[in-house]
């Protein structure tokens, strides 16, 4: 989730009586990270859709990527899958040479171009340029990791469904990146200067995106919508924000009720979930209370702030989930939909063997006190569609896009 910082601030009403999950555990890790040979599952379709092998995971890497090339060079550059900002762009050095080769003078887009508009715009900045030949720019992702650096333009490769392969010239940055993540960034929100705009923009695609998030890691990543199940889908309108948005929500365990929120965001940027300041008080104080009739101990495991020791060290999700029996449901305004959220999306086991909370106090985290950020976590084993030309996102099993893919490999 990248550039917009969650603004609005907290009003700290301590609540003394609720557990508190804060921790010396590093969280300011909000993930973001493959390997790509293009796949094209059949479509009857004169639609087309591009099909991309994802790799990553939540933990450890907390990170899902494509893989891409640019220009002429035939070189992949890996780039993480971000729902939750606009903009594009690679690691290099600006200039001179870097892993991407040295920008020459001619792929500069100018400050005055429309595209170096549409980036200031995405990245919150002034329209203002240092050099009229240049647009400089900056990104700034809620993690706290940025990258700085110019608007250049070159072709992408891309292999559709209709088995044919398209160049077409996209604007993205060439940037300095500071970050431990080495990857550039796959910038998918709605804003024009994202990857899914551009090339809608230029005809090449719907402005259709879509990714399946595998639990044992690695995933399928799709841009434009062919190929896609019709059926088995729970649709929900898209709601005006600069984000993936589903609107307000409010949140259910079992049957008792979290509170609400204003808006629940989906941001395939951001490894874990983070959950508004009254449903996380709520959910920590009923997960505390199911804890305690269990033989389980809380422990300080450096992995996340919530970290519980069962009797032996887990191995896998089934063995935790004896112990954690709550399913998350999130029901929306409009009384349609309605998303769940099991225990194997939202807790992580780690290389300790303790099963680690993967729900994170959003307020803490300085994102807006009314607002649910669904990372990777909550998106694993699902399939995730963000149609922007219907304006609605669909979820539903990833099964039948596994097939298409598998059956083409
Ligand atoms: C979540 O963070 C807010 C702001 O820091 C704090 O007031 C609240 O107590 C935290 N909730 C829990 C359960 O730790
Ligand atoms: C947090 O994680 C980063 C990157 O993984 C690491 O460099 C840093 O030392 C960690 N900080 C703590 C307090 O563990």
């Amino acid at each position: 989730m990248g550039g917009k910082g969650a603004a609005l601030l907290v009003a700290a009403s301590i609540l003394a009586a609720i557990p508190s999950c804060s921790a010396d555990a590093n969280t300011t890790a909000l993930a973001k990270k493959p390997k790509a040979s293009l796949l094209s599952p059949v479509d009857t379709d004169r639609r087309v859709a591009v099909f991309f092998p994802l790799q990553g995971n939540v933990y450890p890497s907390e990170n899902f990527y494509v893989q891409m090339s640019f220009g002429k060079s035939q070189n992949l550059y890996s780039m993480d899958i971000d729902t939750g900002s606009d903009v594009p762009w690679l690691p290099c050095q600006v200039p001179p040479q870097a892993v991407y080769p040295q920008p020459s003078t001619d792929k500069l887009i100018r400050c005055d171009d429309p595209r170096c508009k549409a980036v200031h715009a995405s990245t919150h900045q002034k329209h203002k340029c240092k050099s009229p030949t240049r647009c400089d720019f900056k990104v700034e992702y809620h993690d706290g990791s940025s990258a700085e650096g110019v608007l250049i333009a070159d072709t992408v490769a891309l292999r559709l469904t209709d088995r044919s392969v398209v160049y077409p010239s996209v604007a993205f940055g060439c940037m300095r990146a500071h970050s431990s993540n080495p990857n550039g960034m796959l910038g998918l929100g709605s804003g024009e200067i994202s990857i899914v705009s551009q090339l809608s923009s230029q005809g090449v695609l719907g402005k259709v995106i879509g990714h399946c998030l595998y639990s044992i890691g690695g995933g399928v990543f799709f841009l434009g919508d062919a190929g896609l199940p019709r059926t088995g889908i729970n649709w929900a309108p898209m709601t005006q924000s600069n984000y993936y948005s589903l609107g307000s929500a409010s949140l259910f365990s079992g049957s008792r009720s979290l509170g609400s929120s204003r808006s629940v965001l989906l941001d395939s940027g951001t490894t874990y979930t983070f959950f508004a300041l009254q449903p996380y008080n709520n959910f920590i104080s009923a997960l505390t209370n199911e804890v305690s009739k269990q033989p389980l101990t809380r422990v300080n495991d450096h992995t996340l702030p919530c970290c519980w020791k069962g009797p032996k060290p887990f191995k896998s999700m089934s063995d935790v989930k004896q112990y954690f029996e709550a399913s998350l449901e999130l029901r929306f305004a409009d009384g349609g939909a309605s998303m769940t959220i099991p225990p194997e999306n939202y807790l992580i086991i780690s290389n300790k063997g303790n099963a680690c909370l993967g729900i994170l106090n959003g307020t803490e985290a300085g994102l807006d006190r009314d607002v649910n950020l669904i990372g990777d976590i909550s998106m694993l084993d699902r399939l995730v569609i963000y149609d922007n030309d219907k304006r609605q996102i669909g979820w539903g099993s990833c099964d039948g896009l596994r097939k298409s893919v598998t059956s083409l490999l």
